[in-house]
């Protein structure tokens, strides 16, 4: 039972320790400690009588799961920049706060964007595989060649907070920038980045590699698809650290077995952890289990601010970082 007036924390997994302190000082806490996704029917346990709740990407959050949790429930906070597990307009209906995590991990998935293009673009796991598999190899001037960035573009769709962090560091490495967006980005980060803003039909056709940073929404989900892939350069390279539904992942499929573009970097996938059986196979695509945000570091900063979100909703004080469409 929970002391009158100290409210209800439910956290749907294991957090970095530092963000369950912060919640203790503002109430009790229930967490499912284990490592595993927790099953819906204990999630649906979990949240009964909360008055915030932390929760991760994997967590649907809907009616079923907002009326599990009582009237008494003001917040969800999403530990994840994106929210698309998250029904908003039914939280808002009930009165609840939806929070997620955004700026917090910039850097970090800018980081592995960069991992990504870069061994995307000069093969490093290809060749780690190579290595690894005792075959023999020949060091030759033709042998495992990529391509180089320098002077290349690189193609942004979506110029928001991991957007630009994306376009700073390969700025760093001598590529111009270009960009697709509803709206165009503030003149001064245009500027600072030499960033052109494009229609997405000639950012395609021009880009030397394609980088994904908008939210998945019904209007980007599929975004890039069999025609859009066509569009590309037949030595472009796409990288998705997005969500992975913005790419129809069996076109990718056959889009790089044919040599329709040269490779992919992919760190996020449509049915995670599934992965499409082809893109196993393929020499030319890079894959890493959403790991966006995974530093100690970030995943600590994203679980502190959470549990401040939360906080802060339950204490009437109003989110930090409420989702935009609030
Ligand atoms: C998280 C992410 O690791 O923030 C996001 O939207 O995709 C990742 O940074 C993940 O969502 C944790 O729940």
């Amino acid at each position: 039972m929970t002391p009158p007036g100290r409210p209800l924390f439910a956290v749907t997994s294991r957090v970095p320790a530092r963000a369950v302190e912060v919640l203790r000082q503002a109430g009790e806490v229930r967490i499912d400690e284990r490592e595993t996704a927790i099953p819906r029917h204990d999630l649906l346990e979990l949240v009964a009588g909360a008055g915030a709740i932390l929760t991760l990407l994997g967590d649907r959050v809907d009616e079923e799961l907002l009326e599990a949790a009582g009237p008494q429930l003001r917040c969800v906070a999403n530990v994840a920049v994106g929210y698309d597990n998250v029904d908003v307009e039914a939280a808002a209906k009930r009165g609840v706060v939806v929070t997620n995590t955004p700026g917090v991990l910039d850097d970090a998935t800018a980081d592995l964007t960069m991992a990504l293009i870069l061994a995307a673009t000069r093969r490093i796991v290809e060749g780690d595989r190579l290595v690894r598999s005792g075959r023999d190899w020949n060091w030759g001037m033709g042998f495992m060649l990529g391509s180089s960035l320098q002077g290349r573009t690189l193609g942004i769709v979506g110029l928001g907070g991991i957007g630009k962090w994306v376009a700073q560091r390969a700025r760093a490495f001598g590529m111009q920038v270009a960009y697709h967006q509803r709206n165009p980005a503030p003149p001064e980060v245009e500027a600072a980045l030499g960033a052109e803003r494009l229609p997405l039909e000639r950012l395609l056709a021009e880009a030397d590699v394609v980088s994904l940073h908008c939210p998945l929404t019904p209007e980007t989900h599929h975004l890039i698809g069999a025609p859009q892939l066509e569009a590309m350069k037949p030595s472009a390279v796409l990288v998705n650290a997005a969500r992975g539904p913005i790419v129809d992942e069996a076109a990718l499929a056959t889009a790089l077995a044919e040599g329709k573009i040269a490779a992919a970097g992919l760190d996020v996938y449509e049915r995670e952890p599934e992965v499409e059986p082809r893109l196993l196979e393929l020499d030319n695509v890079v894959l890493v289990p959403h790991l966006g945000s995974a530093t100690v570091e970030t995943r600590t900063a994203m679980a502190e601010l959470a549990a401040r979100n939360a906080i802060s909703v339950l204490s009437g004080q109003g989110p930090l970082t409420p989702v935009p469409s609030q």
